[in-house]
Order: structure tokens, then sequence, then C-alpha cells
């Protein structure tokens, strides 16, 4: 959304094993680090924002594995001659890899699966901790096994049915994702790329796609409790489309997107979702919660 200020310390590991380590590493000095993704499901606060930020910016590597049981960690083989496309249909992903380069490799061999996150943007290690998809599907619908730090410290290989992702919730709890195994299915070129154009041109017709967001704001309610309606629907039913605060807005496309118009403040835009979820509360009885991430200056 740009905005937000600055982060007292900011480590940026580069493998797996290096982001163990400055975990480690800030919860030795007192501090639960925050993790940075892509940041685009993210409001940070204004000022300074006090203890450890880990971004995985610099841990990019996507590859094939070629031996599937324990290969999260390590690159295959160099000497060993490229797989055919048909070959494992699976990619080890590290968590800063983009969703656009993941979608992009997978494409490019015609492996089909994670079309849904045409246009989503962010890094995999947030689309894994958030479940990140939209209706035509989401991450997990791929994961097979998952590498993260846990609690203690440690660097620990989960496999899919010992995790219980949710809509928009990966289930990890405080577990960070350091790397993911994907698994695809066989499908060929022109069909996955002619789905993924499909996908991205559905959302940009009801999405502000070129314009500063954080995707959607809220999460979608209960169908019960809302009589079917979506966050979006609820925001527009209330008449809020188009309010301001300072250069925060509500887009008029879209109720559930909010956006920065160019010298929006972290605290514009959380007066602004404040706002809206307090009339749609009053107006409607439905409580809206924030699917956006907000990193204020109190406790992390
Ligand atoms: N609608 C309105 N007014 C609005 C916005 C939407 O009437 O202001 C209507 C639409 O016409 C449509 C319905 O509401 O009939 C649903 O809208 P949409 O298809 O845009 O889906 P959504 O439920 O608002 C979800 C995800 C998006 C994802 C899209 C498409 C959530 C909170 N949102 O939006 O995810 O891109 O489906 O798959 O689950 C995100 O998570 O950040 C995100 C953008």
């Amino acid at each position: 959304m740009r905005v937000g200020g600055r982060a007292e310390w900011l480590l940026e590991p580069a493998t797996p094993e290096e982001l163990r380590q400055a975990v480690v590493a800030a919860r030795e000095l007192g501090h639960e680090p925050r993790i940075l993704g892509g940041g685009a499901n993210l409001i940070v606060d204004d000022g300074v924002l006090p203890g450890v930020v880990i971004t995985t910016d610099r841990m990019k590597r996507i590859f094939r594995p070629i031996v599937m049981s324990t290969n999260l960690v390590e690159e295959p083989d160099a000497r060993i001659a490229p797989a055919s496309r048909e070959d494992g249909l699976r990619f080890v992903s590290w968590a800063g890899t983009t969703h656009q380069k993941l979608l992009t490799s997978a494409s490019e061999l015609g492996w089909s699966g994670l079309e849904g996150l045409a246009g989503v943007p962010g890094h995999v290690g947030g689309g894994v901790a958030m479940n990140a998809g939209g209706k035509w599907g989401g991450m997990w619908d791929q994961v097979e096994r998952v590498l993260v730090v846990d609690e203690r410290g440690d660097l620990v290989e989960l496999m899919r049915d010992q995790c219980s992702p949710r809509y928009r919730n990966g289930g990890l709890g405080r577990k960070i994702v350091a790397s993911v195994l994907l698994k695809f299915r066989l499908d060929s070129v022109p069909a996955v790329k002619e789905r993924t154009r499909e996908f991205l041109q559905a959302k940009n017709k009801v999405q502000p796609v070129s314009l500063w967001s954080a995707g959607c704001i809220f999460k979608n309610p209960d169908p019960e409790t809302s009589a079917g309606r979506t966050a979006g629907q609820l925001v527009d039913q209330v008449g809020l489309k188009g309010t301001r605060i300072g250069d925060a807005e509500i887009t008029d496309l879209h109720g559930n997107f909010f956006v920065n118009r160019g010298n929006a403040t972290a605290r514009d835009l959380l007066a602004l979702i404040e706002l809206a979820r307090t009339t749609v509360a009053d107006r409607t009885g439905v409580f809206l919660e924030n699917e956006v991430k907000v990193w204020t200056s109190g406790a992390a």
C-alpha cells in the first residue's frame, strides 16, 4: 500500500537455513520477528517499527526436485540431465519466490493447478501462510509438504496431512514458511496459459489491479450470518464506495478494495477500515474481520 515507516532491524536471509538463524537470533534478543514476504497483504504503521523484521526477498529459488523424499532444501545435482516436462510434476519453491514467477514456471511446462493465483501479488511464503487464492483455487490445493521454522527455532518438514489449511489461513500458527513442495497436474502449455489469461482478465474487470492496494481488506463473512453477501457487497450496500480519508479511498470498482491515491498514511487507511467496519456492523449486523495484516508499532 506504500504506507508506513521504517523497521528498527531488517534481516535478509538468502536460504532456509539462514532464515532459521535469523529467527533464532531475533528471539535470543527478545524479539518475536515479523516476517515480510511481498508485502502484498500488509499495512505497516507509520513511524519506526520496534523489533526485528525478516524479509524473505532474497529467498527466490524455485527448482524441480530429483529426490522426492527429502529434497526441500538442496538443489538437484547439476550433472543430471534436465527432466522432461512429464517427470515429477513438482516444484520446490523457497518462500521469497513471487507467485508470478511460480505461475510462469508452471505454465512454461504445461503444469496445471495454480492458475487461480493469477494476478495475486506476493510471495510464496505468504501465499502458503495465508492460503492465498480466490474462487478458482488457491495455494494449498497443490501443497504436498512444507518446510517451516517452528516455535523452537528448528527447521521442520510437515506433510500435508499434518496441516489444516482453511479459507485464507494456512493453519501453520506461529510456524514460519521457509520452503514448500508443490505438486501439479500435467496439461498442455497453451491450455494452462489460456486459463491463466482468462482468470486474469476476469479479475481485471472487477479489481483495481493497477492501483496501490492490499487486495481485499476484509475476509468474506460466513454466508449464514451475512445472508450470502460478501464483504465487498456489504461495503457497497451501505454506500461507502468512493469514501475517502486523506488519500485513502474505498474504490468505486470494488467495496473490499481500499487504495492509496498517492499520499495516504497508515493512519488514514486504518481509520477508513474502522469506518467501514463500524458502518457495516451498525447497518447490517455483520462484523467484518480483517483479511489484511496490520503491523502496529505496539506488540509484534
Ligand atoms: N460485488 C458487489 N459490489 C462490490 C464488490 C463485489 O456487488 O463492491 C459483488 C460482485 O458483483 C460479485 C460478488 O460481489 O457478484 C463477489 O465479488 P468478487 O467476485 O469480486 O469476489 P470477492 O468475494 O469480493 C474474492 C476474494 C478475492 C479474490 C476474488 C476472485 C476474499 C476476501 N476475496 O473476492 O481475494 O481475488 O474472490 O477470486 O476472499 C484477497 O484475498 O485479497 C482477494 C482479493
